[in-house]
């Protein structure tokens, strides 16, 4: 037991409280500016400043989200008028995050796959992020699906990097969420997602018990066992469901403290629905609370509306608000298109 475990399980269950999820903010400069350069707003660390400022001064954005995970650059920044972005947090009553990998990387001998970097130098740089004020950190490993791939050494490696992570982030105070991507793209049927995401969250957990993660002070963010993206395969919500919440309770031991979904490039409203059907029909047979960890499901919308314009910042802010609402509905299984719609009016 590490001597921070009592705040972990806290933060952790925190962070999944009834209603809430976590907003994921923490776009790298080259993903962030990405998304910029295609609305044309410029490229700047100004422009990532008054984005994120954007979202984390949205009025009563804390009704439904607990906690953002930032950047490094934006962890350290302060707003326009000069208000520390930590403060802005702390005032709004959440808890701030982190990512602290270095993002995934060409994996050596093995041709498109990637391998999660960032395990050099960890241990200070939670503690420099623990001083700062961050209760929980981010970590994403990414599993490809193709020809003859994910490779085991693949799985194995991310495993064992997402574990070693975990624990020192125990070991430093901060709550880990720890992220097994298995990705959308590709042709691939649910029936293989299902597969490959059974066979990577066992690693996974084998991993975190080996290297005696505490799983009550922890949270898995996995991605929804869905068909690829390109795969022409039409499934509905309740398959989804089912085979997402299956492959889930195999696999992942009852006192981890809560499931935190990405979208992995659904779209918004899929994003929502699976999770409230999830919800809906198997919520009384989840030993953990099952929520969102949204980037693109919740930010988007806000995104294309802003544009990098300031006259629209209030509106796209409502734009925020809306979406997190919505899948705190999900993650009460009180969602439904209806509403999306009729909150979208208010
Ligand atoms: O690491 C991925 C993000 O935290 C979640 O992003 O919801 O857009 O997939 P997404």
């Amino acid at each position: 037991m590490t001597t921070y475990a009592q705040e972990l399980r806290a933060n952790a269950k925190t962070m999944v409280s009834a209603g809430k999820g976590i907003l994921a903010m923490d776009e790298s400069n080259g993903t962030c500016n990405k998304r910029f350069e295609a609305l044309g707003i410029p490229t700047t660390e100004n422009s990532r400043r008054d984005y994120r400022e954007l979202i984390l001064t949205t009025p009563n954005l804390s009704d439904y989200i607990s906690g953002p995970i930032l950047y490094d650059e934006t962890i350290r920044q302060s707003t326009k008028a000069g208000v520390p972005i930590l403060q802005v947090i702390k005032d709004a009553g959440m808890l701030p995050g982190i990512k602290v990998d270095t993002g995934a990387k060409e994996f050596a001998g093995h041709p498109g796959e990637k391998v999660t970097e960032g395990l050099d130098g960890l241990a200070e740089r939670i503690a420099e992020y623990y001083k700062m004020g961050a209760r929980f950190a981010k970590w994403r490993a990414v599993i490809t699906i193709g020809d003859r791939i994910p490779s085991r050494a693949c799985i194995e490696a991310n495993a064992h990097g997402l574990a070693r992570y975990a624990a020192l982030c125990q070991a430093g105070g901060l709550v880990p969420i720890v992220e097994p991507e298995v990705l959308i793209d590709g042709a691939h049927s649910l029936e293989k997602c299902f597969q490959v995401t059974d066979e990577t969250l066992h690693a996974v957990f084998h991993q975190l018990y080996m290297q005696g993660v505490a799983y009550d002070q922890m949270i898995l963010k996995p991605s929804m066992v869905v068909p690829g993206k390109d795969s022409g395969e039409s499934v509905s919500v309740a398959a989804v469901a089912e085979a997402t919440i299956r492959c889930l309770l195999k696999n992942v031991p009852a006192p981890v403290a809560g499931i935190a979904f990405l979208s992995g490039g659904q779209t918004k409203e899929d994003s929502s629905a699976h999770l409230n059907e999830m919800n809906q029909q198997f919520g009384e047979q989840c030993p953990w609370p099952v929520t969102f960890s949204y980037a693109r499901a919740i930010q988007q919308p806000a995104l294309d509306h802003w544009a990098g314009d300031s006259s629209r910042v209030a509106a796209a802010q409502q734009k925020l608000l809306h979406r997190a609402k919505c899948n705190s509905l999900a993650s009460q299984g009180a969602y439904s298109s209806d509403l999306e719609k009729q909150l979208a009016l208010v």
